[in-house]
């Protein structure tokens, strides 16, 4: 025996779905995304992506009961495979993959789950083939697929500039738990963010002509006093400094979700939030025991898809190799 690993055939790789403790979302910019200012979470949900050596792209879906499937692409313009692509590219080599993804993560959540398998086949892939790319590069590709994939990569608590591609990681010396409310119904992303733009004022008048400058209406920030719950771990301020400016827009669209907030201050979360684009609700408990006793609440009133999460979570990470 010399000790030299045969080289793997297959790697699984394990991501967290995010949540936004803060969401600032600043006016639409001339790409037609949104300037934010947001702190990023990683929770206790994940999906596991295993990647194998093949001729040819080629992606298969399964998942947990709660997960609808059905709104997964099974081929090329799955997140996955584009992400698989870019790195090929980026390292300049004409390769394919088998990927196959496990599904824990809702679809169209508001939980990034596609980032996730975007950002675990980035990792997976880096090393089923040998290529040691570097963070920043990973990272930059990762932005370029997604605003939230890079985040998905990093895991923890981070805080997110940009359009959520820039991220840093943050001080997050917290054990929190969540009561992560999932909803039959999806929402989507730009639908939100749409919504966003109807309801926000600009500094314009009706009057006056399109401007040739664009117009700073506000620019997002993080609160400081949610910086300072992360660093201490001090709940009760956390539950205070948490915030989502996505979650108007999406309360009109779906009024329904109403009920859940109502619900899961009811059932005695300590605050309530939506988390990312909707229309998966999130509540804070004190401990791992109070977040058993919420979900149990939640779902005697009728919430099925109630699942009891820890927080911070690492990143994309290797699971096995075959
Ligand atoms: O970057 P990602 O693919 O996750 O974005 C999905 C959609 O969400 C975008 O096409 C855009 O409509 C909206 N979005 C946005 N501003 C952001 C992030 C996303 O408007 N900062």
């Amino acid at each position: 025996m010399t000790g030299d690993r045969a080289p793997s055939r297959s790697v699984t790789v394990r991501a967290a779905a995010k949540i936004n403790l803060h969401l600032g979302v600043g006016v639409v910019r001339s790409d037609g995304f949104h300037p934010l200012a947001t702190v990023y979470q990683a929770v206790g949900l994940y999906d596991d992506v295993l990647v194998a050596e093949a001729d040819a792209w080629l992606v298969t879906v399964t998942g947990a009961d709660h997960v609808a499937l059905a709104e997964v692409p099974q081929d090329d313009s799955n997140i996955a495979v584009r992400a698989g692509r870019t790195l090929a590219a980026h390292h300049g080599l004409e390769k394919a993959a088998r990927i196959e993804i496990h599904k824990g993560i809702p679809v169209a959540g508001g939980l990034a789950g596609g980032s996730a398998d975007a950002a675990a086949t980035l990792l997976a892939l880096d090393r089923l083939w040998s290529l040691e790319t570097s963070d920043a590069d990973l990272l930059r590709i990762a932005g370029e697929l997604g605003s939230d994939v890079p985040f998905a990569l990093l895991g923890g608590a981070a805080t997110g500039h940009g359009r959520g591609e820039l991220v840093e990681p943050l001080q997050d010396n917290g054990v929190w738990w969540w009561v992560v409310v999932g909803n039959d119904t999806g929402l989507s992303t730009p639908a939100v963010y749409r919504h966003f733009d109807e309801l926000t004022p600009t500094e314009l008048t009706p009057t006056e002509p399109t401007p040739t400058e664009p117009v700073e209406v506000r620019d997002p920030t993080i609160p400081e006093a949610l910086v300072e719950a992360l660093r201490t771990g001090d709940v009760d301020l956390l539950a205070a400094s948490i915030g989502n400016d996505l979650q108007e827009p999406a309360l009109d669209l779906r009024p329904d979700l109403r009920r859940t907030f109502s619900d899961g201050a009811e059932a005695g979360a300590l605050a309530t939030l939506l988390s990312g684009s909707g229309p998966t609700v999130l509540l804070l408990c004190r401990d791992a025991v109070h977040a058993r006793e919420v979900a149990g609440a939640m779902r005697a009133s009728g919430h099925e898809h109630c699942w009891p999460v820890p927080a911070p979570v690492a990143g994309a990470h290797v699971v096995s190799y075959d």
